[in-house]
């Protein structure tokens, strides 16, 4: 490309943000696991010996055998884990010493993702995302804006009014992606995000995370979707049997 200069960016995640201290300082990681375990209460090892760094701007892929531990290690990310041993840091925070009451601030710094979209079936689409800024008390002034301007990122601006059972999966997927946005947070974790969807609508759902990457988001995603994590060459973490087994840019190498 050889325009002057490109376009300013339709969402903006770091607007607002502190500037980073220190022109060419090393990035803070948006997240690091440090000698992470994890071991359910019946003794299923889930995790084992974790390490594991972001770099703010990544795009990573998690992948592994059913039961590895992918959903384990993201549900770390959000508290709704902690674990067993070792530490789990996003964002500047050790997770473990986080008080009870300011999990839902914390949360709200990660969009989540879920194969099963998670919508709310009696809201229409403009009302779930919103949802996500009214439980938190955002001014109302604030929250139409910001709901526009995700949706208007997923490309949902027109299907604001339709009620999830409207629309077809991707939608649905698309909506829970602008709902994860609104809170414009630095990273979003992605569980199988398209492991509902046909072939075609899941690559639809993954250049729409690899948009939002470029617009600064951290994208982590589980998957079993070989062709995807084969053709993108991104930088792909592989578990099996809860310890990470490769690190490596691109390649999904399955033995099995
Ligand atoms: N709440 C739980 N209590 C006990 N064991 C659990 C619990 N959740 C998960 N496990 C076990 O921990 C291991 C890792 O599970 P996890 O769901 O993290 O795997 P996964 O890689 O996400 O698998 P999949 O690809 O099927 O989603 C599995 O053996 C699973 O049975
Ligand atoms: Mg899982």
């Amino acid at each position: 490309m050889t325009s002057a200069s490109p376009p300013p960016p339709a969402y903006d995640p770091a607007r607002g943000r502190e500037p980073a201290a220190g022109t060419g300082a090393a990035p803070r990681p948006v997240l690091t696991l440090r000698g992470v375990g994890k071991t359910y209460p019946n003794g299923k090892v889930a995790l084992r010996d974790i390490e594991l760094s972001l770099a703010e701007g990544e795009f990573v892929f998690l992948v592994g055998p059913s039961g590895a531990g992918k959903s384990t290690l993201l549900r770390l990310l959000i508290r709704d884990e902690l674990p067993t041993s070792g530490e789990v840091i996003v964002d500047g925070a050790d997770l473990a010493r986080v008080p009870r009451r300011r999990v839902p601030e914390l949360r709200r710094r990660i969009g989540i993702v879920f194969q099963d979209f998670k919508l709310l079936p009696a809201r229409t689409v403009r009302d779930n995302v919103a949802f996500a800024l009214e439980v938190t008390g955002t001014p109302r002034g604030r929250i139409r804006p910001a709901v526009d301007r995700a949706l208007a990122v997923v490309g949902l601006a027109a299907a604001a009014d339709q009620l999830p059972t409207t629309l077809s999966g991707g939608e649905q997927q698309r909506t829970a992606i602008a709902r994860a946005l609104v809170h414009e947070p630095r990273l979003i974790i992605a569980d199988e995000p398209t492991g509902n969807l046909d072939p075609l609508i899941s690559w639809e759902i993954i250049q729409l995370l690899l948009r939002i990457n470029e617009l600064g988001v951290t994208v982590l995603m589980a998957t079993h979707n070989a062709e995807v994590v084969t053709s993108l060459r991104r930088r792909v973490v592989a578990l099996e049997e809860g310890r990470i087994v490769r690190d490596e840019v691109g390649g999904y190498h399955r033995e099995d």
